[in-house]
This record gives structure tokens, C-alpha cells and sequence, in this order.
């Protein structure tokens, strides 16, 4: 068998599409204009290329994006009195702290001092209790883009056996909540799971988000199941030359593509889902701050 491929970079650019669409109707008829702050601590080199890529995009949907750069010493009272600032802003709807922050930052203590109506992340703890608990919440980006294609691709997911491997805050732990409340029978494996390859080999859809390199081969997959590959890892490519390198998922894609129904790819799969998703978080949280209708088919 060969995997349909499930393409992540057009289904984000219907996303972003539907975003602008809904953008330019609120400034229109509402005089409202959604705004995203994104703080950035420190100049780790692959925190600065996401937030430019996400600042560029806020723009291109019509939205404000208000970008705060700080030093990597920043002290912990600064960056909390920032937040306030934002907490307080009108203007701004979403504010995402870009992960990981320096060591001598609390990273609890500063996800929780955002206004969890502004958490764009899902990561504050009231929006992890309401998603746990199945309330109306603000639902972490990458795993509302997997959901997002799994439900288009399957339709039902209802009674499906879901492995998710990785047990993350960002990645797995809400995956499984959402994967539940679609009715999944949900297993998280991660790295101390014993028999990782009988338990990936029962499932119907496996979402990997471990960040090791290619490290579900395609014995692991059972014949169909639909494979949502979380992870991006940049590798060695001697075959493309000396020093060069390429991108590849959690998931050893060729192999796994023979034997799945449909198959996410790296890069294209589930990477641009996350920003169009935190697109989609920002519009909603500029609609329930207004008490306006929430966009159809942009969230949980
Ligand atoms: N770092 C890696 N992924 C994420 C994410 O989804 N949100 C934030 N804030 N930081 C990250």
C-alpha cells in the first residue's frame, strides 16, 4: 500500500485563508482589528526564525502583530510586568511567550500570569483544566492542527485506537486530551514504555512527538493506520553534500509511508499547522473578548 499523503501546507493556507476572510469582516463591520504579542527572551536562533515567521503571517491575515524582544538577562519582574501590560491592552487578544525561556526564568510562573482569555498557547493551567475537563478552552496549536486533519481526513474518530508517543505539555499531553474527547481509545507512550513496537503496531492513529529522528520505522505501523508525524529534526545529509543538512519527522518516512492509509510529511505536514492554528486561537480570542460569534470551523 502506498499512504495518501496528508498535506499540511495547503490545509494551513485554507486555514489562514478563512482567518483573513473573518479579519477583514470584523474591521469592516466591527471596526476590530485582532492583535497577537509574541515576546521573545534571548536569541536562540530557532526561537527568533518562529517568531519572525509568525509575525509575518499575523500581518498577512490583517491582524496587529506587536513583537517584544527582550535580552536574555531580562529579570523575572520585568518580563511578569510586560505581561501585565498586555493583560491590560485591548488592542492586544493573543500573547504567546516563545518556549523555552532562559534558565533563570520560572516558565510555570510565567505562562500562568497571562490572562488565560489571552493564552494563545493553551498552555496556561486553567486552559489545561478546561480542555481536560471537556469546557470551552483555548487549545494548544500543534495538537489542534493534527485534529484538525486527522477529523478531515477520517470524518469519526470515534472508537479509533490512538497512540500518542511523547507525553509533552505542548505536544502530547493535550493531543490525548483531544484525542478523548473524540472517543479515541488513547495509550501515551514515551520513553520508558515497554514494548513500544507492539504497542504502536495496535494503533489506528499514531501521533509521534518525541523529537528523535526518524525513530518509528515503518514495521511499527499497522497496515492503514494514519500516521501524524509531530516531529522536525534537522540531520546530517552527506548525500547532499559536505556540511549540509535535511528535515525529517519522529517517523522514518518512506518506510512508514509504504505500509500507512495516510501519512503527514516533514517538512509540509503538521509545521505549518501550528502557526495557521495560532492564527485561528487569536481570531477567537478577538471574538469572545467582543462577545462575537466564534469562526466556524476553527477551533474544538
Ligand atoms: N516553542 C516550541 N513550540 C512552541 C509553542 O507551540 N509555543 C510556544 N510559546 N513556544 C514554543
Amino acid at each position: 500500500m502506498s499512504a495518501t499523503l496528508i498535506d499540511g501546507k495547503a490545509f494551513a493556507a485554507m486555514i489562514r485563508g478563512k482567518v483573513a476572510d473573518h479579519v477583514a469582516r470584523l474591521k469592516k463591520e466591527q471596526e476590530l482589528t485582532p492583535g497577537l504579542a509574541v515576546i521573545l527572551v534571548g536569541e536562540d536562533p530557532a526561537s527568533q526564525v518562529y517568531v519572525r515567521s509568525k509575525g509575518k503571517q499575523t500581518t498577512e491575515v490583517g491582524m496587529n502583530s506587536f513583537e517584544h524582544k527582550l535580552a536574555a538577562n531580562t529579570s523575572e519582574a520585568e518580563l511578569l510586568a510586560l505581561i501585565q501590560q498586555l493583560n491590560a491592552n485591548p488592542e492586544v487578544h493573543g500573547i504567546l511567550v516563545q518556549l523555552p525561556l532562559p534558565d533563570h526564568l520560572d516558565e510555570d510562573l510565567v505562562i500562568n500570569s497571562i490572562d488565560p482569555a489571552k493564552d494563545v498557547d493553551g498552555f496556561h493551567i486553567s486552559n489545561v483544566g478546561l480542555l481536560g475537563t471537556g469546557q470551552k478552552s483555548m487549545v494548544p496549536c500543534t495538537p489542534l492542527g493534527c485534529l484538525m486533519m486527522l477529523r478531515d481526513h477520517h470524518g469519526s474518530l470515534s472508537g479509533m485506537n490512538a497512540v500518542v508517543i511523547g507525553r509533552s505539555n505542548i505536544v502530547g499531553k493535550p493531543m490525548a486530551q483531544l484525542l478523548l474527547g473524540e472517543s479515541c481509545t488513547v495509550t501515551v507512550a514515551h520513553s520508558r514504555t515497554k514494548d513500544l513496537a507492539d504497542v504502536v503496531r495496535r494503533a489506528d492513529i499514531v501521533v509521534a512527538a518525541v523529537g528523535r529522528p526518524e525513530m518509528v520505522p515503518g514495521d511499527w505501523i499497522k497496515p492503514g493506520a494514519t500516521v501524524i508525524d509531530v516531529g522536525i529534526n534537522r540531520i546530517e545529509a552527506p548525500e547532499k553534500g559536505e556540511g549540509k543538512t535535511r528535515l525529517v519527522g519522529d517517523c522514518h518516512y518512506t518506510s512508514c509511508a509504504e505500509v500507512a492509509g495516510a501519512i503527514t510529511p516533514v517538512p509540509g505536514g503538521v509545521g505549518p499547522m501550528t502557526i495557521a492554528c495560532l492564527l485561528a486561537n487569536t481570531l477567537t480570542a478577538a471574538c469572545r473578548a467582543n462577545g462575537l460569534p466564534e469562526p466556524d470551523g476553527l477551533t474544538v
